[in-house]
């Protein structure tokens, strides 16, 4: 099975968790690609829903499928947030930002009542770091900011999309913190977050609740997150209808 069926196969099924009347954060990337067009399958067979987008990209994509769309000044909480990632460690610690959505995906889950995240298996690693570290930064001194980002012991490069510097959604800059292996995902969050001129990490820490993983052999796995339990969060008992 090549990768894009493996993202087919754990996207379509976090449509899985979706109920008539929620509101939903959808997420960004080929992965949560395949959960939009599902939904919107659904959407077209009746299911009534309310969505977040949190890129322009998937803005797009769900205005194309005639999804309705909503935003925080309507929605307090999100019910349910469906979202793809970079790295997932066994504690459920992601790194996102791959596609440069990571400040707009980090506000959408940090108000998701639940957390899926849809990956094929290569995401699913012992440690993170392998995938360098998306840390959207202030074009204003952001050189500055590289070298202190470095001083944290990485390799920082900034993101260039057609030879110029890639802007996000949010007119920012991107850098690429090529780490290796993080030791302690919690502490270097807290470290690179107290840099003036960082805007947010790609480091996504006890929020995810549920993982669905694309395995190779057309099998969909999920892992059901401890991370929740530490935040006083344990109450969410996703089932899937049916
Ligand atoms: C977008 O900025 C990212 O956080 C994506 O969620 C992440 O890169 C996963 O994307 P894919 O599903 O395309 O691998």
């Amino acid at each position: 099975m090549d990768l894009s069926n493996l993202k087919r196969l754990a996207g379509e099924r976090a449509i899985a968790y979706v109920k008539e009347g929620m509101a939903i954060g959808l997420g960004s990337g080929s992965t949560v690609y395949y959960a939009i067009q599902k939904l919107a399958e659904r959407v077209r067979a009746g299911l009534r829903v309310r969505c977040i987008p949190t890129s322009r990209r998937t803005e797009e994509l769900a205005l194309s499928l005639g999804l309705t769309l909503t935003d925080f000044s309507e929605v307090a909480e999100l019910d349910l947030v469906i979202d793809g990632a970079d790295e997932v460690d066994p504690h459920c610690n992601l790194i996102k930002g791959g596609g440069g959505a990571l400040l707009r995906e980090k506000i959408v889950a940090s108000a998701g009542k639940r957390v899926i995240i849809v990956v094929d298996e290569t995401k699913l690693v012992e440690r993170l770091g392998a995938f360098p570290l998306p840390v959207e930064v202030l074009p204003f001194g952001w050189e500055a900011t590289l070298r202190r980002l470095e001083r944290l012991g990485c390799r920082a490069v900034r993101r260039e999309e057609d030879s110029q510097p890639f802007l996000t959604d949010n007119g920012n800059y991107i850098l690429d913190c090529h780490f290796g292996e993080i030791a302690d995902p919690t502490r270097l969050e807290r470290e690179i977050d107290l840099i003036p001129g960082v805007v947010e990490s790609g480091l996504f820490l006890g929020l995810a609740e549920r993982i669905i993983v694309g395995r190779a052999g057309g099998t969909v796995e999920e892992l059901v997150c401890p991370s929740r339990i530490w935040l006083g969060r344990e109450d969410s008992n996703l089932q899937p209808p049916g």
